[in-house]
């Protein structure tokens, strides 16, 4: 491919939280999943990443200021090599990436620093993608980071191969406005990572093939609540999905088990709530800490009546967000904010 690249670029992405979760490869290479998904990306909590060519010797990787190391500075070099290899082009670069939230405590850290990163790399190096192409790139880092490339509601199409697994935008109707509350009970970096804990479960756990049976069946029912803008279908089917990912983590040989004291505490505070007329969902991911769908008007009750209860914990108040953007990008690029669509 013929390339005129930009030098530098810097993005900015959002997490998002999944609805009807993804769980499971068939494809490790790849990132091809067993299922679809379908999740809501955040206004809060975004990833800053910037990416310069260097034609220093090697690439050099920081998050949050310091130089990565092992595992983690392979997978981001793994991705740039992968860009490299798209681009045509072989130059080292200096990658600089910053979250707002806790890296690797099941808060989607992976989703938007993926996201952000297919974007300022793809960026830097040249390469004109649509967002289907950003999506599916940015699947290649980390499956989730697909669809923080979307605003708001994104469905992931599981697909077959490289070509046909990617995310796109699920409009919202009017009427279903959503937002969320995340918990930060517990900041620190999970100590099985949902790679190693979904393959563990793909590979050992004897309700797997029931969760590949039964999850596309959730994803269809989920787009028809949205469609018909049904908050309480989505909120049931969400909290529901959310059981049975845990439930199938649960029958793998050693156990996955993300939840700790503070989870369940916070699973029963979720009812109780729900009990008390405050309409409001929980849904986990591999971390310890619990994430609560409501309404978007009642996000920030929601999160006073979860401090009056839990004063201890922190929370992060959210509604749904945009997908990845540019917000610079030099020589030739514009200053200022862009969205994915800019950036074709
Ligand atoms: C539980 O996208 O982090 O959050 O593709 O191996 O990088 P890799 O996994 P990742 O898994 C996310 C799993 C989840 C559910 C979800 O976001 O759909």
């Amino acid at each position: 491919m013929t390339t005129t690249p930009q030098h530098q670029a810097t993005a900015l992405a959002n997490p998002n939280i999944a609805l009807v979760k993804y769980w499971g490869k068939r494809d490790e290479a790849l990132i091809l999943p067993w299922t679809g998904s379908l999740s809501l990306t955040l206004d809060a909590a975004p990833t800053t990443t910037t990416v310069r060519l260097s034609d220093g010797p090697d690439d050099v990787v920081s998050l949050g200021g310091q130089p990565l190391d092992g595992t983690a500075r392979a997978r981001v070099t793994r991705f740039i090599d992968l860009v490299r290899t798209i681009a045509g082009r072989d130059d080292r670069v200096v990658v600089d990436s910053h979250n707002e939230i806790p890296t690797g405590a099941g808060l989607a850290s992976s989703a938007s620093g993926f996201a952000a990163l297919a974007l300022a790399a793809s960026t830097a190096f040249g390469l004109e993608l649509d967002r289907r192409g950003l999506s599916r790139l940015a699947r290649r880092g980390s499956g989730s980071a697909s669809r923080s490339i979307f605003d708001g509601l994104a469905v992931w199409h599981s697909g077959h191969d490289d070509e046909s697994s990617f995310a796109e935008a699920v409009p919202a109707p009017p009427g279903l406005e959503l937002g969320m509350v995340l918990t930060v009970l517990d900041a620190r970096a999970k100590s099985v990572s949902s790679r190693d804990g979904m393959r563990r479960t793909v590979d050992t756990s004897p309700y797997y093939p029931a969760w590949v049976e039964r999850t596309p069946i959730e994803l269809e029912e989920m787009l028809a609540a949205i469609a018909r803008a049904d908050f309480t279908a989505v909120g049931t089917i969400a909290e529901r999905n959310a059981m049975r990912m845990h439930a199938t983590m649960l029958g793998a040989e050693p156990p996955v088990r993300y939840w700790g004291p503070a989870s369940v505490e916070l699973l029963d505070l979720v009812a109780n709530l729900r009990g008390d007329g405050l309409e409001c969902y929980a849904t986990m991911d591999a971390g310890p800490n619990v994430k609560i769908l409501c309404r978007a008007d009642t996000v920030d009750e929601l999160a006073s009546r979860i401090l009056e209860a839990q004063p201890d914990i922190g929370v992060i108040p959210a509604r749904a967000g945009r997908g990845a953007r540019l917000i610079t990008s030099e020589p030739g690029g514009s200053a200022g904010e862009q969205t994915t669509e800019g950036a074709r």
